[in-house]
């Protein structure tokens, strides 16, 4: 399989040829694939993931837009599943010595990425993986398997600032005013945002494939129902004892962003997606974009997404 310096094939630039394209803030191209927005190495990732991926009926996939929550939900989805192996409060948890970007990987951004064939076989069940595809693109892959699909979303103005702050620190320049553009355009990896969001949305209203869609803001409003929530989902429901116990609460406070960002782990080294790991920790909570956003960013904003969700019953 021929490879050119970016480590894309043959395949993938044949695929690319015929893809529309976008440059991108920092002048690389952009390809839109099925809906979503990439550059060439994350679609080269894409193409080995279809091509090699062997769904397990029992694997959780955690998906999401960048930004939106994702290194939480990692984080407490591999706490309850693993939490009759390791107690939360043990100093023993993975969580406390390894990043939880690390104990859960991307697909298409770290384990498939470079033409690497990751042997996914000797891993126990359930197996967890995370994904910043819409859902059309992994469920294709998926091969019809009943596997559980966690989403995460986030207001569309607090992705934005989240998104900025973590990429001002990569790329000189990238202004708010770009970041604004970028999300009005849409032509961003992964995005458009309301595509993606509105691609898990609706399948987590059909009972076909297992959907589960959480929200931030009600993670952050109502943590306990929603971990409890994300339990029953995943089919390990929270037992009365370990309710009494307080087990739910134990795991929010072992996977608080206070207490992962204060971790020596989450302080230093770099994740195997490639990214400095107290780079996934910043402030968190909701509605930080009003101490960013000017008025008429926000209502500009607010017009957009409003008009592509229109009749979708979603709201933000
Ligand atoms: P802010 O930039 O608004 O602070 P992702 O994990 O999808 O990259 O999202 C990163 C955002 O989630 C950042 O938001 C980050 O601070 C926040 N975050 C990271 N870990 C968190 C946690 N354990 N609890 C709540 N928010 C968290």
């Amino acid at each position: 399989n021929f490879t050119n310096d970016d480590g894309v094939s043959q395949e993938c630039e044949n695929l690319i040829s015929s893809l529309a394209s976008e440059k991108s803030f920092t002048g690389k191209k952009l390809y839109n694939y099925q809906g979503s927005w990439y550059h060439p190495n994350t679609l080269q990732a894409i193409l080995n993931f279809k091509k090699h991926f062997q769904a397990r009926d029992s694997d959780i996939i955690l998906a999401s837009l960048p930004k939106s929550g994702t290194t939480w939900l990692k984080a407490l989805a591999f706490a309850v599943v693993h939490r009759n192996k390791y107690a939360a409060n043990l100093v023993s948890h993975p969580l406390l010595s390894d990043n939880p970007h690390n104990l859960v990987r991307f697909l298409e951004l770290d384990l498939y990425v470079k033409n690497q064939r990751p042997d996914l076989e000797e891993l126990p069940s359930p197996r967890l993986f995370a994904t910043h595809m819409p859902f059309q693109t992994l469920h294709e892959s998926l091969r019809d398997s009943p596997c559980k699909v966690v989403y995460v979303c986030r207001n569309v103005k607090d992705v934005l600032v989240s998104r900025w702050h973590f990429r001002s620190k990569l790329v000189s320049n990238y202004s708010l005013e770009d970041t604004v553009d970028e999300f009005i355009k849409g032509a961003y990896s992964f995005g458009p945002f309301h595509d993606q969001v509105l691609s898990y949305w609706k399948e987590s209203l059909v009972n076909s494939n297992p959907v589960l869609f959480m929200r931030y803001e009600e993670m952050i409003e109502k943590p306990v129902a929603q971990v409890m929530r994300l339990a029953d989902f995943l089919g390990c429901s929270f037992t009365d004892e370990e309710k009494q116990a307080g087990t739910v609460e134990k795991i929010l406070d072992l996977c608080s962003l206070g207490n992962l960002s204060s971790l020596e782990a989450n302080k230093t080294g770099t994740s195997t997606c490639g990214i400095a790991h107290h780079a996934f920790f910043r402030k968190g909570g909701v509605g930080d974009w009003k101490n960013h956003l000017t008025d008429g960013m926000a209502r500009k904003l607010d017009e957009m997404i409003e008009k592509k969700l229109e009749g979708s019953g979603l709201k933000f």
